[in-house]
């Protein structure tokens, strides 16, 4: 191959362009021009295919920072379907019409749902990258295991159910251990915590924190680095009598209670308390917002205002408060963890893509004698017998229903990614940045504005 496109799909995590470093510093090596698709599937959704040269002269050009977040060659939340075999066709063509002859596409489980048909028509691989840390498998038959039940009232007709599986889960087997974005989004998450954690403290205050990972608890779980007393993960359905018991005691004891919540959380009905609209986004998702104040609100019919005027604390709705992370854990400068191993797997979908892979993926790996390594897995490997592809949740071993807490092996999981998860420079960054005087009185550069310059066209290609 000479000549492979790239593109990001979905939401920004930090780590994307740490990826598209990793992967534009391989293809140097390995003489292959790069091209960067513009704002994901929809540069090939249209004619004339706005793409930039990542490496004329197999040098990189000098806006892929791989310290900077979000996506240099924008996203979007297009997706390929399947069943427009004429769309595809087109698209194949487009990238023939480039001199495109294989594709990475730097996305997540939604993202690889699509590409089997279009690997069809051209190599593709995939490079992983999702906050939520749901892209991969706790075991590698985890995929063969979900059954689908009929379900008239959803889209598709079927609803899909993981059954308790005979599988040992063991750190050593999972598939993708962990995902480039995670890392940034924990650090900023359990700073969050830790930072709320002085208000609930001095005004005697219950603060329900919540944070992202729709289905997936990971990012809950990761936020106990910020020690908050309790945190409420979706793969264990809430239940309200033991977290109102448990806020009493810590109450009691220390006036204070710091609460994550995952926005996924469900009640014993398995009814997502944050749901607050069924309207879906391209990649089928529900958006979810309002957990934590669901929480709240049945927080406060349970204790009532008497409890806190025994502590002489006004009303249950002055105690209790909610604060969300929000896209704050999605964005900004990624720490060390998730700018390495981003860029391993950036390369790494290189190298697959030019030894011949297609439909296959990238994988960061964990052995606890080994540590991390870079991978590939074959992507049909992620599909459920109806081809489908599940978001991973998490296993649920990793969390203590009783403490509400993460579980001994929970921290097991926790320890290899981030114990040396924050770079030195992370923090000489903030120090020689943040409060640079220049940021007063220069206005922001926006990085759109300098790949603008370097757009080109289908039709320049000749
Ligand atoms: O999947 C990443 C994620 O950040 C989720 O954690 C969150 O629910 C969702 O995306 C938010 O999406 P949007 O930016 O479209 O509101």
């Amino acid at each position: 191959m000479k000549r492979i496109g790239i593109l990001t799909a979905g939401g920004d995590t930090p780590a994307i362009n740490a990826t598209i470093h990793g992967a534009v510093v391989r293809a140097n090596q390995l003489k292959v021009e790069i091209l960067g698709l513009i704002k994901g599937f929809n540069s090939l959704f249209n004619p004339r295919v706005p793409h930039v040269r990542l490496n004329p002269l197999y040098q990189e050009i000098p806006e892929i920072d791989p310290t900077k977040g979000g996506t240099m060659i924008g996203s979007s939340h297009d997706y390929v379907d399947p069943n427009e075999k004429d769309e595809l066709d087109l698209i194949a063509h487009r990238l023939r019409n480039l001199g495109i002859e294989g594709l990475i596409c730097v996305g997540g489980h939604g993202t690889l749902n699509g590409l089997q048909p279009l690997a069809e028509r051209v190599p593709t691989v995939l490079a992983p990258k999702t906050i939520d840390n749901d892209f991969g498998l706790n075991y590698p038959s985890e995929s063969d295991e979900w059954v689908r039940v009929p379900a008239p009232d959803t889209k598709g007709g079927y609803r899909y159910e993981h059954p308790e599986s005979l599988a040992v889960f063991n750190l050593d087997y999972i598939v993708n251990y962990v995902t480039p974005g995670y890392a940034t989004a924990v650090f900023v998450a359990a700073g969050g915590v830790e930072r709320l954690r002085t208000t609930a403290e001095s005004h005697r205050r219950i603060a329900i924190i919540e944070v992202m990972g729709r289905r997936s608890g990971y990012i809950a779980l990761g936020s106990a680095y910020g020690r908050p007393d309790i945190i409420l993960v979706p793969e264990h359905p809430l239940d309200m009598e033991h977290l109102v018991e448990r806020v009493k005691h810590l109450y009691d004891l220390q006036k204070n209670v710091v609460i994550v919540c995952g926005e996924g959380i469900v009640d014993e009905q398995g009814r997502e308390l944050g749901a607050e609209t069924k309207t879906t986004d391209p990649a089928g998702n529900i958006a979810l917002s309002g957990a934590a104040e669901a929480v709240r609100y049945k927080m406060m019919l349970m204790l009532g205002d008497q409890y806190f005027q025994q502590y002489r604390r006004g009303t249950a709705r002055e105690a209790i408060f909610t604060r969300k992370v929000g896209h704050t854990q999605r964005g900004g400068r990624p720490i060390v963890f998730d700018r390495f191993y981003g860029a391993q797997l950036g390369a790494k979908a290189v190298e697959l893509l030019l030894e011949g892979h297609n439909n296959a993926m990238s994988t960061l790996q964990y052995s606890s004698t080994k540590g991390f390594q870079v991978d590939g897995y074959d992507a049909n490997r992620f599909r459920d017998r109806w081809g489908y592809i599940h978001a991973r949740r998490m296993d649920p071993l990793l969390y203590d229903p009783k403490l509400m807490q993460p579980s001994p092996l929970g921290i097991d999981y926790l320890l290899p990614i981030f114990t040396e998860a924050i770079g030195g420079d992370d923090m000489e960054h903030i120090r020689q940045t943040l409060f640079a005087p220049g940021n007063l009185a220069q206005p922001y550069h926006s990085i759109n504005t300098d790949i603008k310059k370097r757009i080109r066209y289908l039709e320049a290609e000749g």
